[in-house]
């Protein structure tokens, strides 16, 4: 049997495509994907086991993880702010019932084979809601600072993580005696995350991939929020590789952790793009309402915990991932798009 049998939710998402990738074909590793959508035959050939179908849906939940003996969950699966704003009673339904049909099915089968489970859960710089009047002007929060997020994402999120806790730590603290709690429970609260290889949907923070994306396609682009709009992030093999990290780290000496690379403004990452990219046609035209939400996250977040208990370390500046990383999958995705103007004329 393998060591680690990984149970990944959202597989077919971004993140989840970045982790099968960098788990597949490990020694003493068994991936099994989950995803509500069809989950590509690129992904498949690099999985064991794949299975399309609801985390909502528990008797799904419970056949997949007792079919495969699974021993670590990396739930990925959510509907991200800005899809959980236009459908929120869908995404409390996704996010936080669907999280704890995963950690009550985990904690059961945990108690069953008396070994626990292993739980990593991608939180989100949205559990937070600072004063937008003060945001320019606080330090990088710490893990504990903050916490009114004022989206249903947010909500959802900090509550899980809070159900997490509960499952790691205090699970049935009155009667379960000395045994140990049944779920390892393990979390990082996610920066605006960006990927050379795919672009997102549904979140708020997509205004930074789009930017690259588009001007990488030699499209125009419509930024959604203000140039002075800033936010921490980090680029996706970074957060692969957090993620990763912290699955095998040893000891822990608490649940959630703040990570990211960079704190950037939309206008930096606009110039960042024009660096490179001199066609670019970028402009800002603000989505009031969406704008409001990023107003509320923290300009940056400080990740001295991750980096003192797990040895979090993040790999770029906004210009080296640029010139090393963003730059030259793009262009060898979309080509150069000087070129693709000179072939249409
Ligand atoms: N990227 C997420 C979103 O925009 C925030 O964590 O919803």
């Amino acid at each position: 049997m393998a060591d680690r049998t990984i149970l990944i939710t959202g597989a077919a998402g971004e993140i989840g495509h970045g982790l099968i990738q960098a788990l597949s074909g490990q020694d003493g590793v068994r991936l099994i994907a989950m995803d509500l959508r069809d989950i590509p035959k690129s992904l498949q050939r690099c999985v064991d086991a794949s299975h399309q179908g609801d985390i909502c849906d528990r008797a799904f939940v419970e056949h997949v993880i007792s079919l495969h003996r699974v021993n670590e969950v990396m739930h990925l699966a959510a509907l991200l702010s800005t899809s959980a704003e236009r459908a929120p009673e869908q995404a409390h339904e996704v996010n936080v019932q669907g999280t704890f049909n995963l950690l009550r099915t985990a904690a059961e089968q945990a108690q069953s084979y008396d070994a626990p489970i292993r739980f990593i859960f991608p939180s989100t710089i949205a559990i937070y809601g600072v004063d937008p009047r003060e945001k320019t002007t606080l330090p990088p929060l710490r893990e504990f600072q903050a916490l009114r997020p004022i989206t249903m994402y947010g909500a959802n999120k900090l509550y899980c993580e809070a159900m997490g806790r509960y499952y790691g730590r205090y699970y049935r603290s009155i009667t379960r005696g000395d045994r140990q709690a049944p779920i390892d429970f393990r979390c990082l609260r996610l920066p605006g995350i960006i990927s050379a290889d795919t672009v997102p949907v549904g979140g708020t923070s997509d205004y930074v991939p789009e930017m690259i994306h588009a001007s990488a396609r030699g499209e125009a682009c419509t930024c959604f929020v203000r140039e002075d709009t800033s936010l921490p992030w980090m680029m996706m093999p970074e957060c692969v590789q957090a993620i990763l990290q912290l699955a095998e780290a040893p000891v822990l000496s608490r649940c959630v952790y703040n990570v990211a690379s960079f704190s950037a403004t939309a206008g930096t990452f606009a110039e960042a793009v024009r660096k490179h990219f001199p066609a670019a046609e970028i402009t800002f035209e603000t989505h009031e309402a969406r704008q409001a939400l990023v107003d509320t996250w923290p300009a940056d977040v400080d990740c001295l915990r991750a980096r003192e208990d797990w040895g979090y370390t993040p790999r770029w500046t906004l210009d080296e991932a640029m010139r090393e990383y963003i730059v030259p999958t793009v262009r060898a995705r979309y080509g150069d798009p000087r070129s693709t103007e000179g072939n249409a004329l």
